[in-house]
């Protein structure tokens, strides 16, 4: 709780454009809590880094996340957005949460099997603490709920299974935090390859649709998207590509399985796949026009870092001092 309210947070990494996968799954989410909840959406570039990044796009895709959540409809007056790498308490939480994670719970996690097997000549020390920095970020701000997709329950249940330990060993310090995974859009697959998921770090750019993509090319990708022989639209079993276009026509327009097969009887695939195409293209475009107007303005997206960046110190003080305290640390 936090001046009466309960906490929401969640973070970006900077490391790629961003796909629908991470507005259907995440951001388009966010600001239906700002007015009930106190909110922090932050920039996660500490995590980013656990890839290699090069450094002038790593600062841009920064700015532009940021840009992004404003446009996505996040006020900066309701919630407080700001960049993790300004806030060093995650960092130094992060190290003492390493301390009470296990080699074995780390082993597990399936992300980190995925991206060292994608960075074979780069599996560092970070990338295997990962899921521990991520717990210290959602920690915190002792927060109540964690909007994500589903590819990060298993952190997140990490992140839930170290609160307790910590507030087993030391007397209740962390609120125990649940995940929020929305119901349409929770993991949003390739348009190439259905059976994986829309990922900002694929090579084949005709897989993933980015956020600021222009209509043709949201169009385009649409209509190469593969789906399989048949040409009923139909939500079934095994018809993974359809059903990833369905899914996602169905987040963007709200309708359901049961409207779009029925708008669709009789017509083929080429004509859903429009229709999903301008489905998204038009629901992104005033998100585009909003970023592509922040963008302009650095001052401006400067000034939501630092005001940010002051709030959540603040509230992340709190948490940190305290467990110092507990842990044993002399303060001064
Ligand atoms: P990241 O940057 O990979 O993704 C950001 C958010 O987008 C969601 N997402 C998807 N949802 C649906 N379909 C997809 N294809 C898809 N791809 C990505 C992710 O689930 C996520 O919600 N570890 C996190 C960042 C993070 C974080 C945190 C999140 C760091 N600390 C604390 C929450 C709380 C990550 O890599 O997200």
């Amino acid at each position: 709780m936090l001046n009466g309210k309960k906490v929401v947070f969640s973070g970006v990494q900077p490391s790629g454009n961003l796909t629908i996968g991470n507005y259907l799954g995440a951001i388009k989410n966010f600001s239906t809590f700002s007015e009930e909840y106190h909110c922090f959406y932050c920039v996660v570039d500490l995590h980013a880094i656990t890839v290699r990044q090069v450094p002038a796009e790593l600062r841009r895709r920064t700015y532009e996340t940021l840009a992004l959540y404003i446009a996505a409809g996040l006020d900066p007056q309701k919630n407080t957005l700001f960049v993790q790498s300004h806030v060093p308490a995650h960092a130094e939480l992060g190290w003492m949460l390493d301390c009470f994670t296990m080699f074995g719970e780390l082993s597990r996690m399936t992300q980190f099997k995925d991206k060292s097997q994608k960075n074979a000549d780069n599996i560092n020390a970070g990338l295997f603490t990962y899921p521990s920095l991520m717990a210290a970020d959602i920690l915190l701000y002792q927060t109540d709920l964690v909007p994500v997709g589903i590819d990060q329950k298993q952190h997140l249940e990490l992140a839930r299974d170290i609160a307790g330990r910590f507030n087993g060993l030391y007397s209740d310090t962390f609120t125990v935090p649940e995940g929020y995974i929305p119901q349409t859009g929770m993991k949003i697959m390739s348009l190439a390859e259905p059976t994986a998921k829309m990922s900002k770090s694929d090579k084949n750019q005709n897989a993933v649709v980015y956020i600021l993509d222009n209509k043709d090319d949201i169009l385009r990708k649409f209509k190469r998207a593969v789906t399989d022989s048949g040409s009923e639209v139909r939500y079934a079993e095994g018809k993974d590509g359809v059903n990833n276009l369905m899914t996602i026509y169905r987040a963007f327009t709200g309708k359901s399985n049961e409207e779009i097969e029925r708008e669709f009887e009789g017509r083929g695939y080429g004509d859903f796949k429009m229709a999903v195409g301008e489905a998204c293209a038009d629901t992104l475009a005033p998100v585009q026009a909003e970023f592509n107007r922040l963008i302009a303005d650095k001052a401006y997206l400067e000034s939501v870092m630092r005001e940010g960046a002051q709030s959540a110190a603040y509230c992340a003080r709190k948490t940190l001092s305290k467990v110092q305290r507990k842990l044993g640390f002399v303060t001064l």
